[in-house]
């Protein structure tokens, strides 16, 4: 081949490789448009994941948010099932500010028994945001941080991976704590959410995703007619300010027995005392099969809408609530969210783990890597 020959040749693959690359792009690319401004004046942003079969996943960087989940019903028609707002003003302003709407919550998701732990000897005092206990990473919680956001390719096309350092003492917590979360969703309407974290010292984890769902649409009266299954022949009972109390204990005979699919309704007001100290149910359930993503953890059927969500999860736990303390007084972009008309499945550790030696344990130690990942599947029947 003639020199000059070789360059044609080498510009034209070169063109034909960068078109290409901008094909892919075009058709795989995530949807980025602005979201407003967090009360500190942060820039933040609204992605949107789209999949072959229309359904749409949008996610704020700000606190990693879930805002909405655009999901088909047996008509094929799609409507939100998520609680969320449409700027990120709703998620900073009282009273959305307090519902941890679709948030990622670290870096200790639920609670810890008057803000205290052990680690390696040494005992940490963590601020209280819930009464004498820490709720959901304090006051400042991952929910409420702006993370870096990029868009990467995932097996299954265009994911969101976002990444948050927690710095050493932030909440004082120890070490400086690199966390990424990467939520894809595949053409079989599957919303992966994968958690890496990090750690220069050792410290405690466990994070989880706060997204507050009802099958028939955000913003629809109730759940208690939808129906839940939960794979889990045991929950940790907790005492009057939701601190486990350490016991584990079975589901038989009790209303927290979803073993088999049950109306969520059906015993909410039964007079039984840890639903009585739940103000429903807000439980972390043990799941039977901890670690393995081909089991079913959770599922949930709306027989109105024909939608159903099922769960998978490599957690060990998941906490189900069910929106006992929303109350009418927040305005979201699915209406008013009242008492009961969404519920969390909160994959995770144990609440308040790093009290209880005999649950499995939340300790991330220095040079360690921890992972998770949880699957929420929509589907209709
Ligand atoms: C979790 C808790 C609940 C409540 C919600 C947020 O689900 O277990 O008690 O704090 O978060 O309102």
């Amino acid at each position: 081949m003639k020199p000059n020959l070789r360059l044609l040749a080498l510009s034209g693959a070169l063109m034909l490789f960068t078109a290409g690359l901008v094909t892919a792009q075009k058709t795989d690319s995530l949807h980025r448009q602005p979201f407003g401004k967090t009360p500190d004046g942060q820039e933040v942003y609204l992605y949107t994941l789209t999949n072959k079969s229309g359904m749409a996943v949008k996610i704020t960087n700000f606190g990693g948010r879930v805002t909405t989940i655009m999901a088909p019903d047996h008509n094929h028609k799609l409507d939100n099932v998520v609680l969320g707002f449409d700027s990120v003003e709703g998620y900073t302003v009282k009273p959305g500010s307090s519902g941890y709407f679709g948030a990622i919550i670290g870096r200790y998701a639920n609670r810890l028994a008057k803000g205290t732990f052990t680690l390696d000897g040494q005992t940490y005092h963590v601020p209280t945001n819930e009464g004498r206990n820490m709720l959901h990473g304090g006051r400042q919680g991952f929910d409420s941080k702006v993370w870096d956001a990029k868009e990467v390719s995932s097996e299954d096309g265009t994911a969101l991976e976002l990444h948050y350092l927690s710095k050493d003492g932030e909440e004082g917590f120890p070490g400086n704590l690199n966390v990424t979360v990467r939520y894809s969703l595949d053409n079989r309407n599957r919303l992966r959410i994968d958690y890496t974290a990090t750690t220069d010292k050792d410290t405690v984890v466990n994070l989880t995703n706060h997204s507050y769902f009802n099958l028939e649409g955000a913003g629809s009266e109730t759940i208690l007619n939808e129906k839940i299954m939960l794979a889990a022949d045991r929950y940790t009972p907790v005492d009057s300010t939701l601190i486990p109390t350490g016991a584990i204990d079975s589901v038989a005979g009790t209303p927290l027995d979803f073993r088999e699919p049950m109306v969520i309704g059906s015993r909410i007001e039964d007079n039984f005392e840890q639903l009585k100290l739940g103000k429903g149910y807000d439980h972390n359930f043990v799941l039977n099969h901890p670690g393995d993503l081909t089991k079913v953890a959770a599922r949930v059927t709306d027989a109105k809408s024909g939608r159903v969500l099922e769960v998978f999860t490599t957690q060990p736990g998941v906490q189900f609530y069910t929106g006992n303390f929303l109350d009418g007084t927040v305005h979201g972009n699915g209406g008013v969210y009242r008492r009961r008309s969404a519920l969390c499945l909160e994959t995770q550790h144990f609440p308040d783990s790093p009290n209880h030696a005999n649950f499995p344990s939340t300790e991330l130690h220095a040079g360690e890597t921890f992972h998770s990942t949880t699957i929420y599947r929509f589907a209709v029947e």
